[in-house]
């Protein structure tokens, strides 16, 4: 059997989770979930909102001091986080890899066995253009660079989650598109669960299909979205995060997105799901 049913089932379900630092700080009582359909959730939010947080709570970085996260149904646990990656921010790049290494040292970390990786490796160094840079450092790369050898240590280990923490920060607008749309083929055509953070409203409006707004630590709107039907983010913004206005909630609504990234998709396909 698969590892996720073929259903619209949550994915990931974040339950009532609390994470507060000192001085009270960090997030509060956060719920929602990810399903199969809505899985490309934009988390959008003021600076210090808990974004972050969040997502490290996701990752077990954190322990949250109440609640808890369900993957497919099960409280999350290590094999579940061996299905899922975590891009981080430009911050935190590996330092003293080069782009292969840590491409292999990523998949190792996951378990999985360099007869099992080799030929994707050589075919996602192809499709996400890294040929010439293999021996580099990752600071010795552009920024775009950077985020593609960065979804090269993501896509070679077959997550079926990944969360993205600020990913286009820095690209120029031709990288944007081109992130955007592997993101896209990612979600539609491989079904992998997206969880994106970014302060660039206005590019994740033809992304994301689910938008949850996070205000103080707090949820202050959580629904499935498209552009067409809801409108530009920056007005949901301002309504519900500046202005504070309250949520009604209502029923959820498919979304979808197409996507033409056709040869990543036969790159990625057909992994076995243990
Ligand atoms: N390790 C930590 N120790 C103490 N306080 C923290 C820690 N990490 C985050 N915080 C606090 O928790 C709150 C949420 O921070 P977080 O980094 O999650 O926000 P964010 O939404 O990711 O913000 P940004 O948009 O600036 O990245 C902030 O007030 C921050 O100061
Ligand atoms: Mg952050």
């Amino acid at each position: 059997m698969s590892y996720f049913q073929q259903t619209n089932e949550p994915v990931i379900e974040f339950k009532e989770i609390t994470k507060l630092f000192k001085e009270g700080r960090g997030i509060r009582d956060i719920s929602f979930d990810i399903t199969k359909e809505n899985n490309i959730v934009g988390l959008i939010g003021n600076n210090g909102a808990g974004k972050t947080t969040l997502l490290k709570t996701l990752f077990k970085e954190y322990t949250a001091q109440n609640g808890e996260i369900l993957i497919n149904g099960e409280p999350l646990e290590n094999k579940h986080l061996k299905k899922m990656a975590f891009f981080p921010d430009q911050n935190n790049f590996p330092k003293h890899f080069n782009i292969i290494e840590f491409a292999k040292f990523s998949a190792e970390l996951k378990g999985i066995k360099p007869k099992d990786y080799v030929d994707k490796l050589e075919k996602l160094i192809r499709f996400l253009k890294l040929e010439n840079f293999r021996k580099s450092k990752f600071t010795k790369l552009s920024a775009g660079q950077q985020k593609r050898a960065l979804l090269l240590s993501v896509l070679i280990t077959n997550p079926k989650i990944i969360a993205l923490d600020e990913p286009t920060a820095n690209l120029d607008v031709d990288a944007r598109i081109e992130f955007q749309e592997i993101l896209k083929t990612l979600a539609n055509d491989l079904k992998i669960s997206i969880i994106i953070t970014s302060h660039i409203i206005d590019e994740m409006e033809n992304l994301i299909n689910k938008v949850v707004l996070i205000k103080d630590g707090v949820i202050v709107y959580d629904n499935n979205y498209s552009l067409v039907k809801d409108g530009k983010l920056e007005v949901l913004y301002k309504d519900y995060v500046t202005y504070q206005k309250q949520q009604i909630k209502v029923d959820k609504q498919k979304a979808g997105n197409k996507s033409n990234v056709a040869s990543l998709v036969d790159i990625l396909r057909n992994e076995d799901d243990d």
